[in-house]
C-alpha cells in the first residue's frame, strides 16, 4: 500500500510566493496576462475581453483571496471577472468553461456571492448550443455557421469546459446540459484516445452526418503524436466527468491516460511539449502541462475508488509540484509569471515562457493540498 503524503514541508512557502507575486502582477497589469516575453506579461488586447485565458487570471485572484483571506483580492477578482462579460455576446468558441467556471463559479464557491452564478448559467446555455447532435460532440472553434472543417472539429481542451455544463444541470435541474457534457466526453473517449492511452489533440468529423473522419493536431507534433498539454487536459477532464456522473468509463479513461504518460516523463517529471518529439531530451518542456496534470491528479485522487491508486495519484501530483516549485518557479528572479518554461505552441514558435494557465493550475493544485475542504 502506497503511503499517502498530505502536507509537504515546502507547501506553505510555495503558496506565500504565489500570493505575493500575484499581488505584484495585480498592481502592474492593465489587461489580461497571457504569456511572458523577456520575463514580462504580454497582455491580451482590450477588445478580446480576456480571450480564452481571462478566466485563469480571475481564478488566480480568487485563489489568492482564499489563500490569504485578503478581501481586496476578492474585490479585484470581481472587478476583473466583470471584464469577461462581453464574451457572453460575441463568443465563437468552446472556451466558456475556462472563462466562467474559473471567473464566476469558483468565485461563488470561495466568496459565497450568489450574484456570480447567473453569468455562468448564461455561459452554459451558449456552450450547450455548440453541441452537434449527429456527431455527439461540442464544436471547438468558429461560429455555428463556420466552414465545415471548423464545424467538424473537436479538441482535447474541451474536456475542461464540460464541468460548466455539469454544474448548470445541478443548478437548474435541467439534465440536458449534463447529457451534452457526457455525450461529448464519450465521443472524445471513442475517437481521441488511442489503444495505448495516448491522445490526439484534434479530431475531424463530418458536421452534416456526424461521421468521424480522422485524428489531427493543431498544437502537437503530428496527427499521430501525443501533445503533452492535451494529455493533461484529458486526465483532468475525465476525472471531472467521473465525479459528475459516477460512470466508471470516465474513471478508467483518466487512469489510462496516466498509465500512458507516466513512464514517458523525464527524471524531473516535467513533460516535454509533445511525448513523441524526436528531439527529446534536447527539446522544450511545457510546465503548464505539468501543473494541469498535478491538479488533475489531485482531483482524481479525491474520487478514486481504489485507495492504493488514490495514494499513488496524490503522491505523483506532489512529486510534480515539488519539481515545479524547486526548479521551474520564478522565485529569486524578476520574471512576472509564477512558472517558467511553458510552451504555448511549438508549431507556432511560441515556447519557453510563462503561461497564465500554467500559473493558475499550479496554485489550484497547491490549494487542493493546502485546503482540501475548499473542494476545488
Ligand atoms: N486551450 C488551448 C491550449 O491549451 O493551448
Amino acid at each position: 500500500m502506497s503511503k499517502l503524503i498530505t502536507h509537504p514541508s515546502w507547501l506553505d512557502a510555495a503558496l506565500e510566493f504565489c500570493v505575493g507575486k500575484t499581488r505584484q502582477n495585480l498592481s502592474t497589469l492593465s489587461s489580461f496576462p497571457e504569456r511572458t516575453e523577456s520575463g514580462r506579461w504580454l497582455q491580451t488586447a482590450p477588445d478580446q475581453h480576456g480571450w480564452w485565458v481571462g478566466g485563469h487570471w480571475v481564478g488566480l485572484l480568487w485563489l489568492a483571496y482564499a489563500a490569504s483571506g485578503d478581501p481586496t483580492l476578492a474585490a479585484a477578482a470581481r472587478d476583473w471577472a466583470s471584464r469577461l462579460l462581453p464574451q457572453l455576446s460575441d463568443k465563437a468558441d468552446h472556451d466558456l468553461g475556462f472563462l466562467f467556471e474559473l471567473g464566476y463559479i469558483l468565485g461563488h464557491r470561495l466568496s459565497g456571492d450568489a450574484g456570480l452564478k447567473p453569468p455562468a448559467l448564461q455561459a452554459a446555455g451558449i456552450l450547450s448550443r455548440r453541441f452537434n447532435a449527429r456527431g455527439k460532440y461540442i464544436q471547438a472553434w468558429g461560429a455555428l455557421d463556420a466552414s465545415p472543417d471548423l464545424r467538424g472539429r473537436t479538441i482535447m481542451d474541451t474536456m475542461m469546459n464540460l464541468d460548466l455544463l455539469f454544474w448548470a444541470s445541478q443548478e437548474t435541474g435541467d439534465q440536458r446540459y449534463a447529457g451534452i457534457a457526457a455525450a461529448h466526453a464519450r465521443t472524445t473517449l471513442a475517437h481521441h484516445i488511442r489503444p495505448d492511452g495516448s491522445t490526439s489533440h484534434v479530431c475531424d468529423f463530418d458536421p452534416e452526418t456526424g461521421a468521424f473522419i480522422k485524428q489531427d493536431t493543431h498544437q502537437g507534433l503530428s496527427a499521430t503524436s501525443c501533445w503533452s498539454r492535451g494529455q493533461a487536459w484529458g486526465v483532468y477532464g475525465f476525472a471531472d466527468c467521473y465525479r459528475a456522473t459516477g460512470d466508471h468509463v470516465f474513471l478508467n479513461a483518466s487512469r489510462r491516460l496516466m498509465v500512458y504518460l507516466w513512464p514517458r516523463l523525464p527524471g524531473d517529471l516535467i513533460p516535454f511539449w509533445d511525448y513523441d518529439s524526436p528531439l527529446i531530451p534536447n527539446d522544450v518542456r511545457d510546465s503548464s502541462a505539468a501543473s494541469i496534470l498535478a491538479s488533475g491528479l489531485l482531483s482524481l485522487a479525491a474520487i478514486e475508488n481504489d485507495p492504493n491508486l488514490a495514494s499513488i495519484w496524490q503522491n505523483r501530483a506532489i512529486s510534480i509540484l515539488e519539481s515545479l516549485w524547486k526548479n521551474y518557479t520564478s522565485r529569486d528572479t524578476h520574471e512576472a509569471s509564477l512558472l517558467l518554461h511553458g510552451t504555448r505552441s511549438k508549431p507556432h514558435n511560441l515556447m519557453d515562457h510563462g503561461l497564465i494557465y500554467g500559473d493558475y493550475y499550479f496554485v489550484e493544485a497547491l490549494m487542493r493540498l493546502s485546503n482540501p475542504s475548499l473542494c476545488l
